[in-house]
């Protein structure tokens, strides 16, 4: 028995931002963004919620694997920017699908939170309980942002991403080979971003809007120490080695992030597709986009070994191999 995943999706807003749109609107450049990061554009949401989007990516994810909302029985919504605090992404999803069947929650694992969703869909569908799961990446980041705070708001974009994994009795050794996830809430405080402040009869802490925060260079050198381990530690579970590996798919926060992760691993950036240019860090997000793009554009075969990466706030970080 193995855990296959057979249909993935994606969708982003209409309205693409460039990197000289924002330089219209706050000091920054083309230059000094894509130098740093490796991002030209971003798309945000406009009439576009993270729901519709989340729901749009799942129905792709369907259509490619072939089942109808009806057939999935579990359904996990990574995101740390749903539409309402209740109900949960997941839940609103499964209303827009009609997936009547499915049990539906959301995860906050911020940039983690795709990979943490199939370790979450994996367990389940190893140990019996579910056949069919969805597990969606889905952030609306724009309404996070600081847009006066340009060390920040240059980074992020909206969007979602899926994928339909599956229970498939007859193979042994394809699917899901081997993960790793961890966290250190020690670190938490380097990229943060509070709730709405506390406010009741006993206590008034105001009605400010909070944003999100980041030390970027703590967080910088926390991905490229810990993004590497993790991809080793579940290529040993995977019983492989890392030149056995065709393709890393990592979080898309940063390009400079992921040259340092492919030297430190000895492998060539041209395993290491990346979409950053077009949509800067989607949290969740990124990790099922990067792979439904990837996917559609036909270079994922039949029995390649694919690598998933995620890493953020937190801090959070998760890896895990795949056979096609
Ligand atoms: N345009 C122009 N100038 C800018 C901008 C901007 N958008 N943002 C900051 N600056 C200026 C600063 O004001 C500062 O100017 P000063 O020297 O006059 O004070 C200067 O550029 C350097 O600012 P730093 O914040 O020190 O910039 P740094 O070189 O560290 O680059 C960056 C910032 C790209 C975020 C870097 O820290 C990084 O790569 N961090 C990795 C973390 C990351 O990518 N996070 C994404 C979200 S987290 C996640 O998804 C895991």
């Amino acid at each position: 028995m193995s855990v296959r995943m057979i249909g993935t999706g994606s969708a982003v807003p209409k309205l693409r931002v460039t990197n000289e749109d924002l330089s219209r609107i706050i000091d920054t450049s083309d230059e000094w963004i894509y130098s740093r990061t490796g991002i030209r554009a971003r798309h945000i949401a406009v009439e576009e919620t993270t729901a519709q989007l989340a729901a749009d990516a799942a129905e792709a994810a369907l259509s490619m694997a072939q089942l109808a909302a009806e057939d999935i029985d579990l359904m996990i919504g990574a995101t740390a920017t749903p539409d309402r605090l209740l109900p949960g992404l997941a839940c609103e999803v499964q209303r827009i699908l009609g997936a009547t069947r499915a049990v539906a929650f959301d995860i906050n694992a911020a940039c983690s939170g795709f990979l943490f969703g199939l370790n979450i869909a994996d367990a389940y569908l190893r140990s019996g309980v579910y056949q069919n799961a969805l597990v969606i990446g889905a952030e609306t980041l724009s309404r996070l942002t600081d847009w006066t705070d340009r060390g920040t708001c240059v980074l992020f974009g909206d969007g979602a991403g899926a994928a339909v994994v599956a229970v498939d009795g007859a193979e042994e050794t394809r699917g899901i080979l081997g993960m790793v996830q961890g966290s250190d809430g020690g670190r938490g405080m380097v990229l943060s971003c509070a709730n709405r402040p506390l406010n009741n009869p006993y206590v008034n802490h105001g009605n400010e809007i909070p944003y999100v925060h980041m030390n970027g260079q703590e967080v910088y050198k926390f991905a490229v120490k810990t993004v590497p381990a993790a991809i080793m530690q579940a290529v040993e579970k995977a019983r492989l080695s890392v030149d056995e590996i065709d393709l890393f798919l990592l979080h898309q926060a940063n390009y400079r992030i992921i040259e340092a992760v492919a030297k430190r691993l000895g492998q060539p950036m041209e395993k290491f597709p990346t979409n950053m240019q077009e949509h800067g860090n989607i949290s969740a997000a990124s990790v099922p986009i990067l792979l439904d793009e990837v996917k559609r554009s036909g270079r994922i075969k039949d029995g390649d070994k694919i690598v998933l990466a995620g890493f953020g706030a937190g801090l959070t970080w998760g890896a895990a191999v795949l056979e096609w």
